[in-house]
């Protein structure tokens, strides 16, 4: 946001500020510094030497057991304290199951705070779903089993407990959830070693482990690190051959938005998204990435010189607000020193879905920032809203009836990024206007779960319900703008 703006709003919220008692101490926390000179909060991202190898999360089958704990990491060198599912690791393992498949997980609440675990992406009933105050107490236990019912895909998991979504996800409480289905499995795309999830995320490496203390700046931004990791790790090297790899990749990160690409320009295959297989591969050479957007791409590294070294990076992106996008960056690298003889061809058409039905319903609602002074209600901020309301787990929001379709449009009249993301369904995105005229992207074509707005733009997006009745959280998934009140309900009936 521009200087001016932004400091006349504070003017007129320390008022607001001052005038509510118990909000004063949070008002005096937030330095002078912050205020008046910060006109941005961008943390600049300093690379490593790409010599560590990429590590592959461990498998999960359907029937796990979690336990969330403090635990030790190796990130860069040497170990530091981060939250895990599992001893020795930051992420948990990777779930890997079938459609149609029952899922059951007993999580062991290991920490001193409230903890749950919701399954990003999945259509499953609202007790399964991680709901803010459907917790496991310090020490207590929570079962999941749910059914899987939706197409292949690339879906995720992580905490959701009240308001420390956000500490718990950034401190390491993560992992992948893929499911395969017979649709999927007749392409006979690159697996095993031949398809590699990668979880990119930053981080603020402290020398005793990760420490989140998001400053006034940081809510408003995001909290952001100067150290980009994948998988856990500082700066990979991943050495591969002459054939085609097909990535999964999350972004796990709490705020940032990464553009990826190569750093020779590389294109690679969009097949699939958030919420499985497009229709048929897209070929680019960058694309947008936000907090928990996935993306399924194939690289043909069979025509690149062996012994060629290149890079997934970020590319500097613009009208993404004024603390992201402004520097290109290496994520990790990729040695190109084995040769093979590459003989699959990249199937033209991947899947088929049909098109929805006219809607019978739509709704809208404004995303907006800094509108400080009403309803502020149990968080301690408020600053970032939907409809110019922040979350009330006592209050629904919308109504909804099962099984129906509706349009929802998304319209960010603020001057940060809001990548929108709605609990239990899974939804297809019809028109992008507004800001910098990007219109629906490569990515966007098929199923999605989280949709970017970034400052100036509207989004529709059309949704089947499905028969789960009960409540869902929509939200920000700039988890700082989450935890902030960034989040509404609405019932399914
Ligand atoms: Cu991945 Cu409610 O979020
Ligand atoms: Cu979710
Ligand atoms: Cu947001």
């Amino acid at each position: 946001m521009e200087r001016r703006t932004f400091i006349t709003k504070s003017v007129i919220s320390a008022t607001v500020l001052l005038s509510s008692g118990s909000l004063v101490s949070f008002f005096s926390s937030c330095s002078k510094n912050d205020l008046m000179t910060n006109s941005n909060n961008t943390t600049k991202i300093v690379e490593n030497l790409f010599t560590k190898t990429l590590p592959i999360p461990a498998s999960a089958s359907a029937v796990t057991t979690l336990n969330a704990q403090v635990t030790t990491s190796t990130i860069v060198d040497t170990p530091i304290t981060v939250l895990g599912y599992q001893l020795g690791n930051i992420l948990g393992p990777t779930f890997r199951v079938k459609n149609g498949e029952t899922v059951s997980v007993t999580l062991n609440n290991l920490l001193s705070d409230i903890n749950n675990i919701h399954w990003h992406g999945l259509i499953i009933p609202s007790n399964m779903d991680g709901y803010p105050t459907d917790i496991a107490v310090p020490g207590g236990i929570k079962r999941y089993q749910f059914n899987i019912n939706q197409r292949a895909g690339l879906y995720w998991y992580h905490p959701h407990s009240d308001a420390l979504t956000a500490s718990q996800a950034y401190k390491g409480l993560a992992g992948l959830f893929i499911i395969n289905d017979n649709e999927e499995l007749l392409l006979n795309l690159p697996s095993g070693t031949n398809e590699i999830p990668l979880v990119i995320q930053d981080k603020r490496l402290g020398s005793n482990g990760l420490n989140y203390n998001p400053t006034m700046m940081d809510t408003m931004s995001g909290f952001m690190g100067e150290s980009i990791i994948v998988n856990g790790v500082n700066s990979p090297n991943l050495n591969v051959s002459t054939r085609i790899y097909r990535l999964r990749i999350l972004n796990g990160s709490n705020a940032r938005i990464y553009n990826l690409a190569f750093d020779n320009n590389l294109s690679f295959y969009i097949i699939g998204s958030d919420g499985g297989l497009l229709q048929s591969p897209i070929s680019v050479n960058e694309i947008l990435l936000a907090p928990a957007e996935r993306l399924d791409i194939l690289v043909d590294f069979s025509k690149v010189k062996i012994n060629t070294e290149l890079y997934l990076m970020s590319k500097q992106f613009s009208n993404a607000g004024n603390s992201q996008g402004g520097q290109s960056f290496k994520i990790m690298k990729f040695s190109v020193n084995q040769s093979f003889n590459e003989s699959y061809i990249i199937p033209s058409s991947l899947s088929n879905y049909q098109q929805l039905p006219t809607p019978t319903n739509s709704r809208s609602f404004i995303l907006s920032e800094m509108t400080m002074g009403s309803g502020m209600g149990a968080r301690m901020t408020g600053m970032h809203k939907i409809n110019g309301k922040i979350f009330d787990a006592n209050r629904i929001d919308e109504y909804v009836n099962a099984n129906s379709i509706e349009s929802w449009s998304f319209e960010n009249q603020g001057t940060e990024p809001h990548p929108i993301h709605l609990h239990g369904v899974q939804f297809r995105i019809t028109e992008r206007s507004g800001g910098s005229n990007r219109g629906v992207i490569a990515s966007e074509m098929g199923w999605k779960d989280t949709v970017l707005l970034l400052p100036g733009e509207k989004v529709k997006i059309l949704i089947p319900f499905g028969s789960n009745t009960g409540k869902f959280v929509f939200h920000c998934h700039n988890l700082e703008h989450e935890d902030d009140g960034m989040m509404l309900q609405f019932q399914i009936n």
